[in-house]
């Protein structure tokens, strides 16, 4: 088992969307509705998502992660100049919540438990939504548990939400992960004392030239767990 240098267990925390699960999986449905534009308009309709949780942090005018979903799909739609029905909108963001996990995920998952982490989700999503997404992926009886920003009222990168992953995972900074392919939430979660492994699916992937640097960066989550290991045998 991969421990810290007192021994104690070392705990992952999992990003979600973006990371275990692929939130471009949407495009399938999408197509329907906004045929070759459907790439583009998966791409505006998470980076606004995004946006819009940061805003929302940023203005401590709290509501949950899907809201800021529903809200991105109005956005898009209009930036699109897409009109989409009510009937099409809930199709939309039903298709949101069974999206698929990457490839690498589910073998990916199974290394690490072989190497006794304490593996939780930890997401902008709700608890509910994300127990439904991993339960529909096959993924969920990997994790201890789901930790949801939603817990606090806020959203990733406020240093507030990962000091609340630790509490609520009895971890601390030198002894747990945050595993993200979302460098944003790499940078918060290293600014917040953890450490960070940056999942880097595709070559083109940029990381923010902020001066700060993933403790690791792997391709796929099928070389993480051994990456961690080596770690923590040379500390
Ligand atoms: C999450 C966001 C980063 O799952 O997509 O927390």
């Amino acid at each position: 088992m991969t421990e810290d240098s007192l021994g104690k267990p070392i705990t992952l925390a999992f990003d979600v969307y973006g990371t275990l699960i692929d939130t471009h999986g949407v495009v399938v449905a999408l197509e329907k509705h906004v045929k070759d534009k459907a790439p583009d308009f998966s791409r505006t309709w998470r980076e606004k998502q995004l946006e819009y949780s940061y805003r929302r942090g940023l203005m401590q005018n709290y509501e949950n992660f899907a809201r800021c979903t529903s809200d991105a799909l109005d956005y898009t739609s209009s930036y699109f100049k897409v009109f989409l029905s009510e009937n099409d909108k809930q199709e939309l963001l039903d298709a949101y919540k069974v999206l698929p996990a990457f490839d690498d995920v589910k073998e990916g998952l199974e290394r690490a438990k072989e190497y006794g982490f304490r593996m939780f989700a930890f997401s902008n999503g709700s608890a509910d939504a994300v127990e439904t997404l991993l339960k529909h992926a096959g993924i969920r009886d990997y994790f201890l548990g789901v930790v949801s920003v939603d817990e606090i009222k806020s959203f990733k990168p406020n240093p507030g939400v990962y000091c609340h992953f630790l509490r609520r995972a009895e971890a601390s900074g030198s002894d747990a992960w945050l595993i993200s392919s979302n460098p944003f939430d790499v940078i918060g979660a290293l600014s917040a004392g953890l450490r960070a492994a940056w999942i880097k699916r595709l070559p083109e992937a940029l990381f923010d030239p902020w001066g700060i640097k993933p403790t690791l960066t792997v391709k796929s989550l099928l070389d993480l767990a051994g990456q961690i290991d080596l770690v923590h045998q040379n500390r």
